[in-house]
């Protein structure tokens, strides 16, 4: 797709889900593999410590399906002076020469894609649609930031006067610390890194704490395909303490961060309570999206697109509706469709190729979701519950759920799952609606189902939020052609996958000669 904008290389093929034959042979790839993987720091010269922990699969917590180990704080000083001395050297490395290591490592993630899927199923209760989707935008990510340095990194000549010459170049700020979330823990992870080092700096990885073995996983193929040791290396641990570490730290230049606002907000106190330079933060958070629905909509596709919107990775995704505007005239319509689709909505195991939804990442998750519930059962509607059986007793699933509210002011917190929440409106409403939705402060992703075009167009001009999506679902932005992040809670940007990301990772330096 993106190379219509003079790239070389377009999106990652990945497989044609609709192919029975192909998608059958991937899945038996996918639940073949039975490795016990394991997950250690990467950090040249640094000696192992500390006890091995157990990894077991969000869809079965009896089966360990690996063992992890934590970074110690002399492991986190050992990589902060590895990043330090190395970057320097990374940074003179012509941006074509990062750029192609880069493109050889997407070349490597392509090939084992069924690999790298179970990991993603086991570690992170990953669908098998879902598997593909991630390792295809690891793929995508690491394209196009590599396409995308290739152009911006050539030094750019200016004018000037008569014997004067200028030029404009971009450099690597230095030591990158990128701390991502366990919900695209090799989409998100893999992007965050690539963008650092692409732009020449030394990257320090630390992964979520539930998904140390797909970030191992990635580190090692990066390494392979050729980035030095030194220049990336992987360190899992606590956010609170591995993490924290880290961002307070004076000799990190900068932070690209997915995960929650309220980390986000910690990693900004810690960068600017530093006695040292001004430290970047790229952080892309939370949300509290809404779908909005106007009487013009079609039914069928509306609720087609809303169940995709919210239940798609068990709604584990920051992009996911989390609220759907109706107009009063089609509301009990709507409403009724959504229960009978919910009803056959297949829960369970993620390596099936029958199954919708997934488990919920861990025993957290599922309490704070189980707590949202019965909040609803007593200040909201129940529209419907999927259906789950015994095949989910031993895992943290969470069936998806839809409720019928009064005011979006009853929700007081992303939920960060399958839960759906509607709401009815009337038609001199619809600035009440874009009101309320701007005064969660969220602005991350808006979808619209309407076929009035200045109905379209009037949200979509006033809604505060990132990415609007028009008549389809609102989720799985596409690198290179939906750039992806949000505004106000939902992050700083610039976005990622989009033509301004990659300049935040550098510094410009304009270099006058009187010739
Ligand atoms: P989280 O904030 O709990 O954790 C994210 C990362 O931050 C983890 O690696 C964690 O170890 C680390 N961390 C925690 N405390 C830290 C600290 N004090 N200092 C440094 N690092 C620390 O988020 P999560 O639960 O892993 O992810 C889910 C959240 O991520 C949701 O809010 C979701 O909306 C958001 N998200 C946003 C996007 C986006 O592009 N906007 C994409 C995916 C997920
Ligand atoms: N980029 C992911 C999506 O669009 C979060 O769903």
């Amino acid at each position: 797709l993106y190379r219509s904008q003079g790239f070389e290389r377009d999106n990652s093929m990945g497989i044609n889900l609709a192919n029975d034959d192909q998608l059958r042979a991937l899945a038996e790839q996918v639940n073949a593999s039975t490795a016990n993987w394991r997950a250690a720091p990467l950090v040249p010269g640094a000696k192992a410590s500390g006890p091995d922990i157990a990894v077991t699969n969000p869809a079965d917590r009896r089966q360990t399906v690996g063992q992890w180990q934590a970074a110690d704080a002399d492991t986190v000083e050992k990589a902060l002076q590895n990043a330090v001395a190395a970057q320097p050297a990374w940074d003179r490395t012509p941006a074509a020469s990062r750029a192609a290591i880069l493109e050889h490592a997407a070349e490597l993630l392509e090939k084992r894609m069924p690999q790298y899927m179970a990991l993603c199923t086991k570690e992170a209760g990953k669908t098998l649609a879902d598997g593909v989707a991630e390792v295809r935008e690891a793929v995508d990510f690491l394209r196009y930031y590599a396409a995308q340095a290739r152009k911006i990194f050539a030094a750019e000549a200016l004018p000037g006067p008569t014997g004067e010459s200028n030029t404009l170049q971009l450099q690597g700020r230095g030591v990158f610390v990128c701390i991502s979330p366990w919900n695209f823990p090799l989409a998100i992870f893999t992007g965050q890194i690539a963008a650092a080092l692409v732009a020449g700096n030394a990257v320090i990885a630390k992964p979520a704490e539930q998904t140390n073995l797909i970030g191992y996983a990635a580190v090692k193929l990066l390494h392979e395909a050729g980035v030095p040791e030194a220049v990336l290396q992987f360190l899992p641990g606590d956010g609170a303490t591995v993490g924290a570490a880290l961002t307070k730290d004076p000799r990190v230049a900068g932070v690209a961060f997915t995960g929650s606002t309220d980390t986000a907000r910690a990693i900004n106190r810690a960068l600017a309570a530093r006695d040292a330079a001004i430290g970047v933060l790229i952080a892309e958070t939370g949300g509290q999206n809404a779908l909005i629905a106007d009487s013009s909509a079609l039914p069928e596709q509306l609720v087609k697109d809303a169940l995709s919107s919210a239940f798609t990775s068990a709604g584990q995704r920051c992009s996911a509706a989390r609220v759907l505007y109706v107009q009063e005239d089609i509301a009990d319509k709507v409403i009724g469709m959504l229960a009978g689709a919910m009803a056959e909505l297949s829960v369970g195991d993620p390596g099936l190729l029958s199954t919708d939804v997934g488990p919920v990442i861990d025993s957290d998750a599922l309490k704070l979701l189980e707590d949202h519930a019965a909040k609803m059962e007593k200040i909201a509607k129940p529209i419907a519950t999927a259906k789950t059986d015994e095949s989910v007793a031993h895992g943290t699933f969470f069936a998806p759920r839809a409720w019928e509210l009064q005011s979006l002011s009853q929700l007081t917190r992303e939920n960060f799952g399958p839960a759906l929440h509607v709401l009815r409106w009337k038609a001199d409403q619809l600035d009440q609606v874009i009101d309320a939705i701007n005064a969660t402060g969220y602005g991350l992703t808006l979808g619209i189902h309407s076929r009035i075009d200045e109905t379209i167009e009037r949200i979509a001009a006033r809604a505060n939020v990132g990415n609007v999506y028009v008549n389809r679902n609102q989720i799985g932005a596409v690198v290179g052609v939906q750039p992806f992040g949000g505004q106000n809670l939902s992050g700083t940007g610039p976005k990622a996958g989009g033509p301004h990301y990659l300049p935040r990772f550098a510094t410009e330096k304009t270099v006058t000669v009187n010739t």
